[in-house]
């Protein structure tokens, strides 16, 4: 009973967290079912740290202080199932399980429930940093039930990222906000990882550039106002050869793009509530498109007459795609975060939005300074519905438009593939358009089907016989 934490699942994810909970002064034992990965964990840990792996599920459990605080660090959906039901029955009341996976929020949800008719508090928790924030410092997004959080606050706070001396977590909202606020981290990931690989096709084959010259120009967007962590690890792709051929590694490299489902999860959810996020969308059809090869292999040479016009000014382009690109993931951001106001109505989470952009500030993967800018419009105010109605960010929009509007053009116009430029751009154009011209589509609707519409001169519902009376 002397260990404080305890951790299940000792996969690269696992026993860094658990590490780092160590680092930070407190006992920790941990579980896997792989008993390999139980004996290297003490190995692993910092000299004077209290770790411990455990033979068994039942040693792991007498190990933990009470109330057990069991942190799980295993694969989304049935292995999270598979461990609560080993464990749940070795549990006293009041012991918390803190699901820290990629978990659907609806399985969430359900745990919840089950846990609570036996007494226990199980929460989600959001992880975001990849093997290094895990070790070093994650952005940390927990949900649930308020009493334990309280309990795992003071751990929390000494694991996570720090920015200017805070620490990025934050309780994010009841039941499971936690894992609803990661999703939309990764949907908003998916689109930003989208947006830039479109950059950086842009660069190569519009301007012509090698991986030398794209590590240079990613180097001095990362220098400016564009500095995040994904555009600092491309950069930093652009320089790693490959010890296969002495070339560049990312010249190697199958382009087919893989997924584990948050993204689509974000889409799906977007659909579901109806939330408009079309970049977020596009970059989760983008991968799903890119899996086709050897159909694109054939279509290329059934179609292959795409001639492509350098650009006249090189400098000028390279600069507006940048800009284009900082737009673009603006835009990204201000879908996801649409969502999570929504999502939070509807699912009553009260999820504090300027607590979710503080926390993403540093640790996660997609911090940017950008997050700043953002944090300071939802301190003016909390219910800012969507961050392109606010006034500091509408002057930073006006003044990278047109970079977007000519980065998408050339690339319309040369038929590079940008499908997450143009629905940004798209997005932009609509969310910022007084009317639409759905009235039509509403006109369509009835005539065809007397679904209805509504009126901009009077209130009420109408219906019309359209067309010639005698059709
Ligand atoms: C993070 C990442 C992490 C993981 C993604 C990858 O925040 O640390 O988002 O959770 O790398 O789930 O997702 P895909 O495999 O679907 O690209």
């Amino acid at each position: 009973e002397q260990y404080n934490y305890g951790v299940i699942g000792l996969g690269v994810m696992g026993r860094n967290l658990l590490y780092n909970i160590a680092d930070n002064g407190f006992a920790v034992a941990g579980f896997d079912l792989d008993a390999e990965k139980v004996k290297e964990l003490h190995a692993g840990a910092t000299p004077g740290t209290m770790v411990t792996g455990t033979a068994s599920i039942q040693d792991f459990v007498a190990a933990l202080e009470s109330p057990r605080k069991i942190i799980l660090m295993v694969p989304a959906g049935k292995p999270v199932d598979a461990v609560l039901e080993n464990i749940t029955p070795l549990l006293t009341k009041g012991d918390i399980v803190v699901d820290a996976g990629n978990s659907y929020f609806k399985d969430t949800d359900r745990r919840i429930a089950d846990l609570a008719s036996k007494d226990l508090h199980f929460m989600g928790m959001g992880v975001s940093g990849g093997e290094k924030g895990a070790r070093r410092g994650p952005s940390i997004m927990p949900g649930g039930d308020l009493e334990a959080f309280k309990l795992l606050k003071p751990m929390l706070e000494s694991i996570a990222a720090k920015v200017d001396g805070e620490a990025c977590t934050a309780y994010m909202g009841k039941s499971s906000a936690g894992n609803y606020v990661k999703m939309v981290h990764n949907g908003i990931e998916y689109a930003i990882m989208q947006l830039i690989s479109e950059a950086y096709d842009l660069l190569r084959k519009g301007a012509n550039l090698n991986n030398d010259q794209l590590y240079e120009v990613f180097k001095e967007w990362n220098n400016g106002e564009m500095n995040s962590f994904l555009i600092e690890i491309t950069r930093d792709i652009f320089q790693q050869k490959d010890d296969l051929t002495n070339g560049y590694l990312v010249d190697q490299i199958l382009d087919k793009a893989g997924a584990k489902g948050t993204g689509k999860w974000t889409s799906e959810q977007a659909m579901e509530i109806g939330v408009s996020i079309p970049t977020i969308d596009i970059a989760v059809t983008s991968r799903i498109l890119s899996a086709y090869k050897d159909e694109r292999v054939q279509a290329a040479k059934l179609y292959s007459e795409k001639q492509i016009t350098k650009p006249d000014n090189v400098e000028l382009f390279i600069k507006e795609v940048g800009e284009a690109l900082y737009l673009a993931t603006l835009i990204s951001y201000a879908q996801g975060l649409a969502l999570l106001v929504k999502a939070s109505e509807e699912y009553g989470f009260d999820i504090p939005l300027k607590d979710v952009v503080k926390i993403w500030r540093g640790g996660c993967i997609i911090r940017s300074v950008l997050l700043e800018k953002f944090y300071s419009a939802y301190t003016q105010d909390e219910n800012l519905t969507n961050i392109l109605l606010n006034k500091e960010i509408s002057e930073i929009v006006k003044s990278k438009i047109k970079s977007l509007r000519n980065t998408a053009a050339y690339a319309v116009n040369n038929g590079i593939s940008s499908l997450g430029l143009q629905t940004a751009l798209g997005y932009f154009d609509a969310y910022t358009t007084e009317s639409l011209p759905v009235n039509l589509i509403q006109a369509q609707r009835d005539y065809f089907g007397a679904h209805t519409y509504r009126r901009i001169d009077r209130e009420g519902v109408f219906h019309t016989s359209w067309g010639n009376e005698n059709n």
